[in-house]
């Protein structure tokens, strides 16, 4: 079973939402209903979401992003459409069931961390066990380990702004983390770092996914962020979803111009796996293996295949997770693979350059975390709940959340 499913979910917002989805049902979109007042934020959206699965929802601000999140937790309630979790629909449940799913089964990470300024950062990791009435001693001990994950043993009694804004994020991830939802909803989380601290942010999310496995839904408007983590991303425009696929079938197969624009700028080199280009392999198998300068897997990103080409004119042997030769690579497999130029049309969206490219996050080599703060445990803690963003917004989130 899906642990996540969305079906034909719309989300109105104004006069008359459902007479609004019959009129999208039957073709209407974004623009014919804004010039009455009434905005269409998520348009009959589906998809599922398997167990151990990255979910990445992309798109440009105001696609609708945000709000599809939102219904998912039930948080927002869809104007038509249902959302099952486990098979159970939750845009059904009482306010009580809705609060049980929240607390225990669905997580929240937030963009702008939303910690507790006089809460400690284990306080902090442990607040969302706190809602659910766990004891104290149980708490510290998850949340010291779910703040060990995140990279952050030793800095239990330090208060939120003596971390970097990097840790402070670790910091939402560990009390994310420390209920032990299966479910992880992800809101631009990492979008207000700075860049080497975002990639350093992804590459620890995606090694802590390797043993957690949770089922993520993440959102961001950055492409490159999107195929570093995502199994399986939705690309939404205008309230729509526009393509669901990997990052390759984005990549190589866009479902439209529009797509196409959007990915005219990524780094092919480094989504196109060898899986994905290679030919079928040329000759016996032993006498390809032995000319050949090396053999990577099937999920070996084509950037590293670069040095191996130049050395010999002889392919590059490709083997499956059983060692088996299912393919090769020669140097002009290679260039046409990263010379191939999606067709992209004129729908180029207004915000593409906004998502920074793997190249502009490389130049901002000076922004690495501080590596001298150290934990400071002289101060006492002092109840308060009040996030430190202060965003409405989020707060309400987190303490229906945390
Ligand atoms: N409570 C609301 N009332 C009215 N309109 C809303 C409301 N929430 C969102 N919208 C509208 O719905 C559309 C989608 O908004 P949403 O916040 O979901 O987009 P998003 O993709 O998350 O954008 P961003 O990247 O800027 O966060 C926008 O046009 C927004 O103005
Ligand atoms: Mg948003």
């Amino acid at each position: 079973m899906s642990r996540l499913q969305a079906e034909h979910l719309y989300k109105v917002f104004g006069r008359r939402p459902d007479d609004a989805v019959r009129r999208l049902e039957s073709g209407a979109d974004r623009d014919d209903l804004r010039s009455e007042g009434t905005t269409a934020a998520v348009i009959d959206a589906s998809f599922t979401v398997e167990p151990g699965q990255i979910f990445v929802v992309m798109g440009l601000s105001g696609s609708g992003k945000s709000t599809l999140l939102r219904m998912l937790n039930g948080l927002l309630e869809p104007t038509a459409g249902r959302v099952l979790f486990d098979g159970e629909d939750i845009t059904h449940l009482t306010a009580r069931g809705l609060r049980e799913v929240r607390s225990k089964k669905i997580s929240m990470v937030f963009q702008h961390f939303a910690l507790f300024p006089h809460r400690s950062v284990l306080e902090n990791a442990g607040y969302g066990l706190e809602v659910q009435g766990v004891s104290r001693s149980e708490r510290e001990e998850r949340a010291t380990e779910a703040l060990r994950l995140c990279g952050l043993e030793g800095w239990e009694k330090s208060w939120p702004d003596e971390l970097s804004g990097g840790m402070q994020q670790r910091v939402g991830l560990a009390r994310a983390l420390a209920t032990d939802a299966d479910l992880l909803l992800m809101d631009e989380s990492f979008s207000a770092l700075d860049p080497l601290i975002r990639r350093d942010m992804q590459d620890q999310l995606l090694e802590l996914q390797k043993t957690l496995k949770k089922t993520i839904v993440f959102i961001t408007h950055d492409l490159n962020e999107a195929m570093r983590l995502g199994d399986q991303i939705a690309v939404m425009r205008d309230g729509r979803i526009v393509q669901i696929g990997s990052s390759e079938d984005i990549l190589v197969r866009p479902a439209n111009d529009y797509v196409a624009s959007f990915i005219q700028d990524v780094d092919r080199s480094r989504v196109l796996t060898a899986g994905a280009v290679m030919e079928p392999v040329d000759g016996a198998a032993d006498a390809v293996r032995a000319a050949a300068p090396a053999t990577v897997d099937e999920d070996t990103p084509l950037v590293e295949l670069f040095a191996l080409c130049a050395t010999t004119d002889a392919p590059v042997a490709v083997a499956d997770a059983a060692g088996e030769l299912v393919g090769q690579i020669s140097r002009t497999c290679l260039l046409a693979a990263l010379g191939e130029e999606s067709s992209a049309g004129a729908a180029v969206p207004q915000q593409r350059n906004e998502a920074p490219t793997l190249t502009k996050q490389a130049d901002k080599a000076g922004d690495a975390e501080p590596e001298d703060r150290k934990p400071v445990e002289d101060r006492k803690p002092v109840e308060d709940v009040k996030p430190d963003e202060g965003e409405a917004g989020e707060a309400e989130e987190v303490a229906a959340h945390a």
